[in-house]
């Protein structure tokens, strides 16, 4: 039987490409660059399956254009806002994602930019790389302990949730939960965590505040500067979710002004581009989209996909369906 074919939109780890090749009629692209909006309508009529990441826009233009041999979108990645997901559902094509196998690391790196916020490692970095560094002494660099502190979490699924085992278990800090649907008790319980009603109740008791929503429409600019002015002006916010949730020039504003002590991002608004006035911000980490990047996961989110074409092409639903 003639084998799907399928396009891979990034390099991807080697297990994963021999994988892909020995399963399917495989294009790569090998120059592993992102893809245009033109190279998707010419996609769209020439393979099967796409598997797209969070570098490929796919607008309702690139459904619209097309009679479309495509049928599936296996997406590489758990967040899929860069999918035109009501275009795809008009269009009868399936989307898939790769959530679960990538949820510790990215809770572990949440962690990370909230300890380098807090602990102030990046400045401190930046004055021994400069050679300024003119020794230890009892005021220098003073930063902010974690330990013991109250953590809010602003989503409180599969990464969240990784992230308050850390922080309560770990770190031994009270967690304090905003989620669009009630938790239920038993979980709450197994992290010490109180469900709060609001994002406003949530901001201004927080130290640290980690989002872990979806982004897209409906969470644009979801931490605006009215929302950042409810939070105490000794706390952080910390970003792994998308660039889009946060309104960037608000937030430069409120860490120029040090109405909140600092922020640690992982993702932005536009990326790769990263505002102009947050990279100025001496209180920001800013990493440049690590979250899911270790070898384990990123080949576990590659088998994962494989895994979601291989029930769509048998006829199977697939396990991470998103429509
Ligand atoms: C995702 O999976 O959505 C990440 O942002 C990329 O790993």
């Amino acid at each position: 039987m003639k084998q799907p074919r399928v396009l891979v939109t990034r390099r991807w780890p080697e297990a994963d490409e021999a994988a892909i090749a020995s399963r399917y009629d495989a294009v790569f692209n090998t120059s592993d660059r992102p893809l245009s909006n033109d190279d998707f309508k010419l996609a769209f009529k020439e393979v099967d399956a796409i598997l797209p990441t969070v570098t490929d826009r796919i607008g309702a233009s690139v459904f619209e254009s097309t009679a479309g041999r495509t049928k599936i979108l296996a997406n590489y990645g758990v967040g899929f806002s860069h999918i035109d997901i009501d275009a795809a559902k008009d269009h009868g094509v399936t989307v898939t994602n790769t959530p679960d196998v990538l949820s510790e690391c990215t809770a572990d790196l949440a962690m990370t930019l909230m300890l380098m916020t807090a602990r102030r490692v990046g400045e401190g970095e930046r004055e021994v790389r400069g050679g300024s560094w003119s020794g230890w002494r009892p005021t220098h660099l003073l930063g902010t302990k974690i330990s013991g502190k109250t953590l809010g979490l602003v989503g409180f699924g599969r990464i969240g949730q990784e992230v308050a085992r850390r922080a309560h278990h770990g770190f031994g800090m009270r967690i304090k939960v905003y989620n669009r649907s009630p938790v239920a008790p038993e979980v709450l319980r197994a992290y010490g965590a109180e469900q709060l009603e609001t994002l406003d109740d949530l901001l201004p008791v927080c130290d640290f505040v980690s989002l872990h929503c979806p982004g897209g429409a409906a969470n644009k600019h979801l931490i605006d500067a009215k929302r950042l002015n409810q939070m105490k002006p000794s706390a952080y916010l910390i970003n792994t979710a998308r660039g889009e949730v946060i309104d960037e020039q608000a937030l430069a504003h409120a860490l120029w002004f040090e109405t909140i002590a600092g922020a640690g991002l992982d993702v932005y608004d536009g990326e790769p581009s990263v505002h102009p006035d947050l990279r100025s911000c001496e209180n920001a980490v800013l990493l440049p989209h690590l979250g899911s990047a270790t070898c384990e996961t990123r080949e576990a989110m590659g088998f994962r996909v494989i895994e979601n074409l291989q029930d769509f092409f048998d006829g199977r639903t697939p396990r991470d369906r998103v429509i």
